[in-house]
């Protein structure tokens, strides 16, 4: 039965968990705990098949992907040892990927000159190209998009840059017969997701909502790399959030805290303030721990496949109806039970 062939841009924090996570279910066949769909389509996490990966880190670019995974600054929990795969990481262009703040510190840039990004994906018979590459790195974001696009792939793009919501952009992946799916890839169970269902149910019970803040502590890259470039990730978080609120409901506030500490762990405290019957006060505060890498890998292991699904159905145009389920900011706005109905919904379609 046909794998599909996956390449990785950005061998971080977020791309460890899914080579372990892919190896574990692998390695485990009968094992299906922890996963939102244990088949998409025929596809099982275990015919994912990662064939080529990018990075611009000299600890991780040469290297076999399955080692690059260990490298300096990446922080993970490990899932299992890993499988050998074939897939080289290749030194891809800089571009906007690394902050003068990242350098020689989190990433020590590669002096090696970057590769045909497109060549290497065809080369490699990729089918989907996954990106993970850091927050607010637009550009680069877009120059992998193209290069996809270029070399016939699927794009996955799990990061906060406006890639699936552009019409344009999504329509030239269909017209090639592929798909792009986006924006910023939600945890399987995060705090946004957890932060949305208390709004609705306030709002439900007919509460006012006077403030609601998500205070997010982490110390891993990513959280360092949001000191600097939070702006995109906030916007996505809190606009997802106020998709749920009436007008004169307070806008819901997201900050960022690096926490100085290496480590894969993140805390995020909610605080949401209403006003019940006679405009009585109601304070709701809640916690969330999680490994946050591993909650996002959970949920990419889907993205891939759901790709490859919609390719395969011939499903192309209706990609955009998978990405609320998948995604922090789709190009449509569902609720998150709307969200695992559409999804349920394409699986049907072609079963
Ligand atoms: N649950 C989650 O962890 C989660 C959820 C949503 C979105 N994301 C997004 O996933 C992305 C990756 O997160 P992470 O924790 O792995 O970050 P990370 O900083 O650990 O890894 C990013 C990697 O990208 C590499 N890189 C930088 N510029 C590049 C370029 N131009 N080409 C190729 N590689 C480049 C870096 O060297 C590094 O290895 C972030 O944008 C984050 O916002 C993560």
């Amino acid at each position: 039965m046909k794998k599909i062939n996956v390449g990785i841009v950005g061998i971080g924090s977020f791309a460890k968990p899914l080579v372990e996570g892919v190896s574990f279910y692998t390695k485990n066949p009968e094992e299906t705990t922890g996963l939102l769909h244990s088949k998409i389509g025929h596809y099982k996490v275990s015919d994912i098949n990662f064939v080529c990966a990018f990075d611009v880190d000299e600890r991780k670019v040469g290297k076999k992907l399955h080692e690059a995974i260990f490298a300096v600054a990446n922080i993970t929990r490990e899932i299992t040892k890993p499988l050998e795969y074939e897939a080289v990481v290749f030194r891809g262009p800089t571009l906007d990927g690394v902050i003068k703040e990242m350098k020689d510190d989190f990433v020590h840039e590669s002096k090696d000159e970057s590769v045909d990004v497109a060549k290497i994906l065809k080369e490699n018979r990729t089918d989907v190209l996954i990106n993970l590459v850091p927050s607010g790195s637009d550009e680069a974001s877009r120059f992998y998009a193209q290069e996809a696009l270029k070399a016939g792939c699927s794009f996955v793009n799990c990061v906060p840059s406006p890639l699936a919501t552009v019409a344009e952009l999504r329509e030239e992946f269909e017209e090639k017969g592929l798909v792009l799916l986006g924006d910023d890839i939600k945890s399987q169970l995060g705090a946004t997701m957890l932060n949305r269902f208390l709004l609705q149910l306030l709002k439900i019970r007919g509460i006012r909502i006077t403030k609601t803040h998500q205070e997010n502590k982490g110390g891993n890259a990513d959280h360092f790399n949001l000191k600097y470039r939070f702006e995109q990730k906030e916007k996505s978080k809190s606009g997802t959030l106020q998709k749920f609120l009436d007008k004169d409901d307070a806008v819901p506030t997201v900050a960022f805290t690096y926490t100085g500490e290496p480590s894969g762990h993140k805390l995020v405290n909610i605080t949401i303030e209403g006003e019940i019957f006679g405009r009585t006060p109601i304070f709701i505060t809640s916690v969330i721990e999680d490994e946050i890498s591993i909650n996002g890998a959970g949920t990419a292991s889907d993205a891939i496949r759901m790709a490859q699904f919609l390719v395969d159905t011939k499903q192309q145009k209706k990609a955009q109806w998978a990405c609320p389920f998948l995604f922090k900011t789709p190009p449509e706005h569902m609720t998150d039970t709307e969200a695992a109905e559409a999804f349920d919904k394409l699986l049907d379609s072609a079963a």
